[in-house]
């Protein structure tokens, strides 16, 4: 068998089937994995990549196909057995334990356990050591919580490096992260090939793919296409292999003459760092009745752009106008009384207060609503039917509203969050990357609740490095590309996606107007 195709690749899938009840996830699909090589997979939401490699990690089984590795045939049944042929894998969403720290997380025992000293010991020596192997240096003794996003994917990757497996497959590892935890993450994905390992990449930010692969596979609604070695291949080539010819109709259509009176105006806001101009020339008006989607990539500046519309950074220049007032000074309380609900992405630092009481957090927005507060002080009983009220709509209800916050799963948090911000009934509701934990009810219930407030006349602004995550409810988008928002899309049922991710890698000039 020396030369053919299963000798010659260090993974082989072949002619691979996955449905999900009627959701046909894989069609077909093929992927053929050169060892010692970085190998990008992309393609758009739902296009099938996260199933084929969870069938690889042994998550998911396959109806049908065959997986080769290393010139052999293999049958992986469990995420042992892929273990066993040498696989691991860094999963789309973070699944740290907060409270435990860097080296419990990466040996998965707390320290809390009766271990002794010398086993303590060793685990920290071994978390360091791996951790300089690797040329990341975090403080072994740091709790999870603590860190940031882009720490926090280093902690699960060496979580998963810690196995020396020879195969190691990352599911969006940079979709969460700012450009410069995004480099690092490239930097290491080199440095693990460099050892000799073969790395399966996935992401949809096609510059990253430029800049790492070797080889990548194209998925589109459930087929494969590939492998391409990169050096032949451009980003627009990728481009038109992810969307094809075809047009995307939205569902939505966009219609001005439903909006109401202007609720919230940006002007000209500039954002400086070191003399350098992170954000510049942002304006927009938003209108009663509006879903704005904010979408760019890590870089683009969208982050930074929400942080001040959350009132955690003031602008070098500009105003933010609310409801006819200059707000552009105001924290993030003074804005919630004017009337404006915020969910942060990294809700466990913004959104929370993970050391107060699951009560406590639950009636942040409210303090002065007639939903809990009694003449003078606050009303207890109130405050209890309100927070159960709170609870059961984010589906945990036995929780007891008087543990610490940290006590709730990441999910639960978010829900809560989510829950509290709608609850508390705001004309303008702000989410930076909402969807991420969520589950596809949850997504779901979040956007009809989107779909009720703009009847209501509300307003809402949704930030997402998904350009097509929320297609279905946005009644326009602004693209951010390099610090300015550099296009607008009415979403009046015509335009396609592929001009929006164009625009969100800064293919499309400037046009909006
Ligand atoms: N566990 C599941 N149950 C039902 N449908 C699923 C499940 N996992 C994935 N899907 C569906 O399969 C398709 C492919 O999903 P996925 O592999 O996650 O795509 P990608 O990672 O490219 O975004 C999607 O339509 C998705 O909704
Ligand atoms: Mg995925």
């Amino acid at each position: 068998m020396k030369g053919s195709i299963f000798m010659d690749h260090h993974i082989l899938m072949k002619n691979v089937w996955k449905k999900f009840g009627e959701i046909t996830a894989l069609r077909d699909a093929n992927l053929m994995v050169k060892r010692n090589t970085i190998h990008a997979i992309v393609g758009e939401n739902s296009a099938g990549k996260s199933t084929l490699v969870r069938i690889l990690a042994g998550i998911e089984r396959m109806d049908k196909g065959e997986i080769w590795i290393s010139g052999r045939k293999v049958k992986i049944r469990s995420a042992r057995d892929s273990l066993k042929l040498g696989i691991g894998m860094v999963h789309q969403h973070l699944a740290l334990i907060e409270d435990f720290t860097v080296a419990e997380n990466l040996f998965a025992v707390g320290m809390d356990d009766p271990l002794n000293i010398v086993t303590k010991r060793r685990l920290r020596q071994n978390a360091t050591k791996i951790m300089e192997r690797f040329q990341m240096n975090l403080n072994p003794d740091s709790k999870v919580s603590s860190l940031s996003l882009g720490e926090k994917q280093k902690v699960e990757i060496l979580r998963v490096l810690k196995d020396e497996p020879k195969i190691i497959i990352l599911d969006e590892p940079t979709s969460l992260l700012n450009d410069m935890e995004a480099e690092d993450i490239l930097r290491m994905l080199k440095s693990l090939k460099m050892e000799g390992k073969t790395v399966i990449f996935i992401s949809h930010r096609l510059d990253e793919v430029m800049k790492v692969a070797d080889e990548i596979t194209v998925m589109r609604n459930g087929r494969t296409i590939g492998p391409f070695n990169k050096s032949r291949m451009s980003e627009e080539e990728l481009f038109r292999l992810m969307f094809g010819e075809e047009r995307t109709e939205f569902e939505v259509k966009y219609d001005e003459s439903k909006t109401g009176e202007k609720i919230l105006e940006i002007k000209n806001l500039r954002y400086d760092q070191k003399g350098r101009v992170l954000l510049e020339d942002v304006s927009f008006t938003l209108r009663r009745g509006e879903i704005l989607g904010i979408l760019g990539f890590s870089e683009s500046g969208v982050d930074l752009f929400m942080e001040i519309l959350f009132g955690l950074r003031i602008p070098s220049g500009g105003r933010i106008i609310f409801k006819g007032e200059d707000i552009t000074f105001k924290d993030i309380m003074d804005r919630r009384e004017l009337g404006i609900g915020f969910v942060p992405a990294d809700r466990r630092r913004v959104g929370s207060c993970l050391d107060c009481s699951i009560w406590e957090n639950v009636v942040v927005n409210v303090r002065k609503s007639p939903k809990i507060s009694g003449c003078f002080f606050l009303n207890t009983n109130k405050i209890m039917e309100y927070t159960t009220k709170v609870l059961r709509i984010c589906g945990i209800a036995t929780m007891d509203p008087d543990l610490p916050a940290k006590s709730l799963s990441g999910g639960s948090l978010q829900r809560l969050i989510i829950a509290r911000e709608i609850l508390g009934d705001p004309d303008l509701l702000i989410f930076q990357e909402p969807s991420w934990g969520l589950d596809m009810l949850s997504l779901q219930l979040l956007k009809d609740e989107m779909l009720r407030m703009k009847n209501e006349g509300k307003s809402v602004i949704v930030s997402s490095k998904d350009y097509d995550e929320f297609v279905d409810v946005v009644d326009r988008f602004l693209i951010f590309h390099k610090g300015k928002i550099s296009s607008e899309f009415l979403n009046d049922g015509r335009i396609d996606k592929a001009r929006i991710v164009e625009a969100m890698v800064g293919k499309v000039e400037k046009m909006r107007g």
